[in-house]
Order: C-alpha cells, then structure tokens, then sequence
C-alpha cells in the first residue's frame, strides 16, 4: 500500500488531495495546526488517515513530521501543502513575517526532513517530493511582494534540491506544482479573480503532476500559456502594469 504524507492538509487543496488518496486506498498521514479539522479528516477513513498537529514555523516541527512518517508506516510520496500569504500594499510586518516563516522557513525545514529520510532509510524505494507553490514565483508583484518572492524562492529552492539529489545519487522525484487561482480559504471569498479554478478542477490535475514526478507542472493549461507570456514581458513595461486583484 503507497504511503502519502501531506503537510498543509487541514483545508483547501491539501485536505482535498488527502482526502481523494485515502478514498484510492493509500495510507495518508496528515499535518497542519488545527487539530480539530484534522481529526474530523481522518474520522471520515479512520483505518486509512493518521494525523499530527505540527506548527512547521516551530521548532519541533521535524520531531513531529518524523513522527507522522512512523505512524503512517513510512512515506512514498509528501507533498507539501502549506501556505500562507495576503495582498500586502502597506508593508505590513506582522504579514510578511507569516509569510517568510511558513512559505520559506517552515517550507525548507519540511522540505529537508522530506529529502533527508529518502536519502538515509528509504533509499531502496523512489522517493517523490512534490510542493504546491505558484504561479506568483513567475515576477514579482507589487501588491504581493513578500508572497510572490516566497513563491520564487521555492521554485529555485526545488530546482536546487534536485540537483543536489543527482549530485548525491538520491532517488528522489522532485516536483513544483505551480496552480493559477483556485478557490480555497487562502483567497478573499465572495471575491472573482482572473481565470480561477476550483479545487475539484485543479486537484486531480496537481495529482497527476505528483504522480508522475514531473519537474515543474503549471496548472492549467490556460496558466502555463499565460505564464510564458508573463514571463516575457520586459520590466520596463512590468512596473507600468497596475495590477489590482
Ligand atoms: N488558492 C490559490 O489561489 C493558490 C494558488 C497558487 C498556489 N497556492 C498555494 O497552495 C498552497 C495551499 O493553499 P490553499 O490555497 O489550499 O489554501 P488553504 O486552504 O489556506 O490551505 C493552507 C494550508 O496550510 C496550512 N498551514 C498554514 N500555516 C501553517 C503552519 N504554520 N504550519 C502548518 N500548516 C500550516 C493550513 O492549515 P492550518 O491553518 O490548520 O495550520 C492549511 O491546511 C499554498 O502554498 C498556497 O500558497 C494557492
């Protein structure tokens, strides 16, 4: 039986890609703060979901995740799900410091745990690392600055890593997951935005992206077009573009 652990699986896309694992059969452990939304997860298949309460901005935060991984009887796959960030225009210290510390921070601390249990117990089995970051990694956004760098950071944090485990002959997939908008708590709700997913759209595509260990995956299709004509616009005229969500 494969074995997933999802870190960020309280709410939004990682309660819904937990949740449509444990339906296939797997064994799936769980993480997030709020304990009471993990409970009732793992209540709907309580032989097949384990869940741990870890703050991944805390310092027990791999003491617990290790935990999770013995409970659920080992990990094939972990994706990590986890993620905050706000619109931000005023600067607001207490927000971006949330952001760093989750979306940077609590990011590579998982991040490594994950690696460095494929490197020294797991070798025998491939291992796959998959992250949901974004498309906001893409330039950087003004009314977003600390959310779109964090999202920046961990594209190249993951590139990285996947070198390194070439370097070190580890057999680990890694895979950036990169969605468009999509509806789940993190957005302002009541609120439309350009081009927006909803989770049961976007889950089985950010599935099949972990599924197949592939490098990066932009979701969707429409996502990865508009992307690449993001990504080519001079920052002449980038910093002309007002844009208001
Ligand atoms: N929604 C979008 O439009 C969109 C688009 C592109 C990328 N993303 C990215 O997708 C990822 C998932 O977000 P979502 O949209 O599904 O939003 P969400 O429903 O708000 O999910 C965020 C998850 O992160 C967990 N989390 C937050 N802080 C944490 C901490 N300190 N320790 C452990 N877990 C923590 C939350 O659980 P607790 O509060 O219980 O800890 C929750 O389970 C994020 O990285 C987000 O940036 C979202």
């Amino acid at each position: 039986m494969k074995k997933l652990i999802v870190v960020g699986a309280s709410s939004g896309m990682g309660m819904r890609i937990a949740t449509d694992f444990a339906r296939l059969g797997w064994r799936v452990g769980i993480a997030a703060r709020r304990e009471d939304r993990l409970r009732e997860i793992r209540n709907l298949y309580p032989d097949r979901i384990e869940y741990m309460a870890i703050d991944v901005t805390a310092d027990d935060a791999v003491e617990r995740f290790n935990n999770l991984i013995e409970l659920t009887g080992g990990m094939d796959y972990m994706l990590y799900a986890a993620g905050c960030g706000w619109q931000n225009p005023e600067l607001d210290t207490a927000r971006d410091r949330s952001t760093l510390e989750v979306n940077v921070v609590g990011f590579t601390r998982i991040i490594n745990a994950a690696y460095t249990y494929f490197r020294d117990t797991a070798n025998r089995r491939p291992g796959h690392i998959a992250a949901i970051t974004s498309v906001a990694g893409t330039k950087g956004i003004g009314i977003s600055a600390t959310y779109s760098a964090s999202k920046r950071y961990q594209w190249t944090y993951l590139q990285a890593l996947d070198q390194l485990a070439h370097i070190q002959h580890v057999d680990v997939a890694i895979t950036d997951i990169r969605p468009g908008f999509v509806d789940t708590p993190l957005l302002v709700q009541g609120k439309d935005y350009p081009m927006e997913m909803s989770i049961a759209y976007a889950a089985p595509r950010i599935e099949r992206a972990m599924l197949t260990g592939r490098r990066v995956a932009v979701v969707d299709a429409r996502w990865a077009v508009a992307t690449a004509l993001w990504k080519a616009i001079p920052d002449c005229i980038w910093r002309h573009l007002a844009i208001r969500l």
